[in-house]
């Protein structure tokens, strides 16, 4: 009895004090938080700037408004009809921001959501505007759109007299397991349609061969959609059999050391740029306390320790590299800080530009029967797994990062991509502009060194200059590898331009009366006041002729 509420107190105090660390209770404030916006005439100035700057950033915004969608009135068309049917779209437009501002800022600066063209390093919406890519495709784009077009081209000829076939298997399979176990240093590999499903793979063998219930996995990781491990907000069920702990935290290793319905731990080393955060949106960007920076010696060290506890305790430690495989090193998150996993999974890239999972691993962990008990099986399937065609462009990529010209470049990841943000950095901070940026070789975070509630609008302004961030804006910029100096400058002149415009826009005013905390103490009280005033005063979203509930 003792002994169970030890250990139970022990799992308390890792948990992350966060809502994030306590998932369904984060789940019952999202269920009860009540929506509020400011309006059209205040939105500008809720932070109290004097007139004369409320007036300064509204000329702006209304010319930005102006020319963003002037410049692209086909590629808006197309938008806003896809907005209406493909909710991705809809659900992707109304996270652009925070909540308070959704409905001003979107029904204004119009984003599209559709792109013609790529070329290099650009990528060009209907209308003929180029920008450059600070996007990644999610990350896929690690070599540049050339290089994916290359994989993709001569994939499907080389998987055209196959077709479609499934069950057997293209022969150019071999090569690609071969070429895998070599680089993830593991015996089997298992192919799959996604990273999400080869996370699922790793987790359900994990629990097979372990006899073990629980996963763990830290605060704030992704690691793809499934319900088995998309825990709290963005999942509406609640979670079972896992555990959410702080991640660089001694506590959680104690935990790890004495529970026993532990069967794997998952780790996705992107979180070593904000340990126990969520990947960070602009939508959650409300004021400017978005932390970020990287230590990469601490994070191995770190990756050490937890891996010496799993080996002690038999956890299955899972690195989940679908994000940052082959971008690090070529052997990765294990390479790169030279730690070893039992398994390890891949997606993104490693597909030459076509959807794919991977999970490499032990061989007695890989396994998915038992020779003495026959009806004791860990099934996994999936129709397209190994598609004759996926194979074809994943061999394009996987021969492309085993060129020796290729693997010397990853000994230059770290220098180079730190002195181009030393250098983006040295030039905001010559010119007094209160934004920094943070990386982890190729994948960087938009910092905010002045206090202020409008520090999501710079997107807005680095589409106006030709660049084009995903949608979830500054907070991650994924730059592909084939990124050379003189489009790095490209991009670093754009990117102060923008900020500067930004600046003289008035939307980075200061007072001392406006600190971080007081921004905070705003926005609790404008949701308490909407809390108060009841639905009527926040539902200012009119409902849509083709919505649903309009239609019954
Ligand atoms: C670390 C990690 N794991 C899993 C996934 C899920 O992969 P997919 O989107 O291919 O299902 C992602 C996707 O972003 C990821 O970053």
């Amino acid at each position: 009895m003792i002994g169970k509420l030890r250990a139970r107190l022990l799992l308390s105090r890792a948990k992350h004090p966060s809502l994030r660390g306590h998932a369904k209770m984060s789940l019952r404030v999202a269920r009860l938080f009540p929506f509020f916006e400011y309006g059209e005439d205040e939105f500008l100035g809720v932070d109290g700037a004097p007139p004369d700057v409320v007036a300064k950033r509204r000329e702006s915004f209304d010319r930005l408004a102006g020319e963003l969608s002037s410049r692209a009135p086909k590629t808006l068309e197309l938008s806003r009809e896809l907005e209406d049917e493909l909710p991705d779209v809809e659900f992707v437009n109304a996270h652009r921001v925070p909540f308070p501002f959704r409905n001003a800022v979107a029904s204004r600066l119009r984003i599209g959501s559709v792109v013609a063209e790529t070329d290099g390093l650009r990528v060009r919406d209907l209308d003929g505007n180029w920008s450059y890519d600070l996007g990644g495709s999610y990350g896929v784009n690690l070599f540049g759109h050339e290089f994916y077009k290359g994989c993709m081209e001569r994939g499907f000829a080389a998987a055209r007299a196959l077709g479609m076939t499934l069950g057997d298997y293209n022969p150019i399979i071999a090569d690609n397991v071969a070429r895998l176990r070599r680089i993830s240093g593991h015996d089997e590999v298992s192919f799959h349609m996604s990273g999400t499903e080869a996370v699922m793979q790793a987790v359900r063998l994990a629990r097979y061969h372990t006899g073990r219930s629980h996963v763990v996995r830290f605060c704030g990781a992704y690691h793809g959609w499934w319900d088995g491990v998309q825990v709290g907000i963005g999942n509406p069920r609640p979670a079972h059999e896992v555990y959410v702990l702080k991640e660089m935290d001694e506590t959680t290793l104690r935990v790890l050391e004495t529970r026993d319905d532990v069967a794997c731990v998952l780790v996705n080393a992107v979180q070593a740029m904000h340990p126990n955060g969520l990947p960070p949106g602009d939508s959650t960007l409300l004021s400017s306390d978005r932390a970020a920076s990287y230590d990469k010696e601490a994070y191995r060290s770190w990756l050490h320790d937890l891996a010496r506890v799993c080996r002690r305790r038999k956890l299955v430690l899972i690195v989940d590299d679908v994000f940052l495989g082959f971008r690090l090193a070529l052997g990765g998150t294990q390479e790169y800080f030279d730690v070893r996993a039992d398994l390890v999974t891949y997606g993104k890239s490693v597909g030459g530009g076509l959807p794919v999972g991977v999970l490499c691993g032990r061989r007695d962990l890989m396994r998915r029967f038992r020779d003495d008990r026959p009806m004791d099986v860990c099934l996994a399937r999936g129709t397209f797994n190994s598609h004759p065609v996926v194979m074809a462009t994943m061999n394009e990529f996987l021969r492309h990062v085993d060129r020796e010209e290729v693997r010397a470049s990853y000994g230059e990841v770290d220098r180079s991509w730190n002195a181009r943000a030393e250098r983006l950095n040295r030039a905001l901070a010559s010119r007094d502009l209160p934004v920094r940026l943070v990386n982890m070789t190729s994948i960087w975070t938009t910092l905010y060194t002045r206090p202020s509630r409008y520090n999501w609008m710079l997107q807005y302004y680095l589409r106006l200059h030709g660049l084009k961030p995903s949608w979830i804006g500054t907070g991650r910029f994924i730059f592909s590898h084939d990124l050379d100096d003189a489009g790095f400058s490209a991009i670093a002149d754009r990117f102060v331009a923008a900020a500067e415009a930004m600046q003289d826009a008035g939307f980075w005013w200061q007072s001392s009366k406006v600190t971080n905390g007081s921004i905070k103490k705003d926005i609790v009280r404008d949701l308490l006041s909407a809390a108060v005033a009841g639905p009527s005063r926040l539902l200012a979203h009119e409902p849509r002729p083709s919505d649903p509930a309009t239609r019954l």
